[in-house]
């Protein structure tokens, strides 16, 4: 495996990659989640390739930027286990010249709500490293997980938009056994506050029971999940039902005529911020 730092020794690599080229972006701090990610990855492409890169223009100047982990020794072996072919992992002057003046990519319509309440400018530091990334590796394909739910459809419009040809892989969520939304962050979390956040996954199952059950007002749901998040100590952010294409706030939930609709939930357990979703769909 290969391990590129700077954006030459990367463009080197990638010209002798055969086949279809599949990139995993990350942060690191790879979990199971990730690893699911590249395993999609070696399905749909012949060279895979990681990029390890914990971006600060999607972090906000109170966020956890400094102290997120960052155990590189341990992402290689792991990435070396998964077999793939190409880590890159650039500095963040690689990334951000400090001398090249900086352009900005968006996505107003969906960035301003849900994550982009709480962290504003989260989506446009996304949208730009995504890009770069795109333009420096050159994929046929990307792999995102769904755990980001918000992010992919951001992801999605921009390629879309800016007409990028790069298939976007949607992965599904892999939890732990009691539920919890694998996370980087999840290491944060202090024993007590590992219980709590089962309140995320909970409030989501409430969400789907209630549905399925025939609960057709969508501001009912909402503060159903509320509650269980908030018994389980959560400081909720929010806990919403949306249409899980577009999502716009839905007036009624009758999925045989609306489509599928997504739950998302995000809070505070302690000083750890958490997000989930879960799609729920007519026929269960
Ligand atoms: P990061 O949080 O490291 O996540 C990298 C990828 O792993 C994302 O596509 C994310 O949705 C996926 N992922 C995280 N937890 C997962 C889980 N439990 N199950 C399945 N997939 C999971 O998301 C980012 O980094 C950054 O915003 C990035 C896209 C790399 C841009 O900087």
């Amino acid at each position: 495996m290969w391990i590129a730092n700077d954006i030459s020794t990367l463009r080197d690599h990638r010209a002798k990659a055969h086949g279809r080229v599949a990139l995993v972006p990350t942060m690191g701090a790879l979990h199971d989640g990730h690893l699911s990610l590249i395993k999609r990855a070696h399905e749909i492409g012949h060279t895979v390739i990681v990029s390890l890169f914990v971006n600060p223009t999607q972090f906000a100047p109170h966020e956890d930027l400094e102290k997120y982990p960052r155990p590189f020794k341990e992402d290689v072996k792991k990435c070396l286990a998964a077999q793939v072919d190409g880590l890159f992992a650039p500095t963040v002057d690689a990334m951000y010249p400090p001398e090249v003046l900086s352009s900005e990519v968006n996505i107003p319509e969906l960035a301003k709500e849900l994550e982009g309440a709480s962290r504003p400018t989260h989506f446009a530091g996304v949208c730009r490293v995504v890009a770069k990334l795109f333009n420096m590796v050159k994929p046929h394909a990307a792999c995102f997980g769904s755990k980001d739910y918000q992010q992919l459809a951001v992801i999605r419009a921009m390629v879309e938009d800016l007409a990028f040809d790069i298939q976007i892989e949607a992965c599904p969520t892999i939890r732990e056994a009691d539920g919890l939304a694998m996370s980087s962050r999840n290491v944060y979390l202090q024993e007590d506050e590992r219980h709590h956040a089962l309140g995320l996954s909970k409030a989501l199952s409430e969400a789907q029971q209630m549905i399925q059950a025939g609960e057709s007002d969508p501001l009912i749901v909402e503060r159903a999940m509320q509650q269980v998040m908030t018994a389980h100590h959560v400081a909720v952010d929010y806990a919403v039902i949306r249409h899980a294409q577009t999502l716009r706030q839905l007036d009624s939930l009758n999925l045989q005529v609306t489509g599928s609709a997504v739950a998302l939930v995000a809070g505070k357990v302690g000083n750890v911020r958490l997000i989930d979703n879960r799609v729920i769909d007519a026929d269960g």
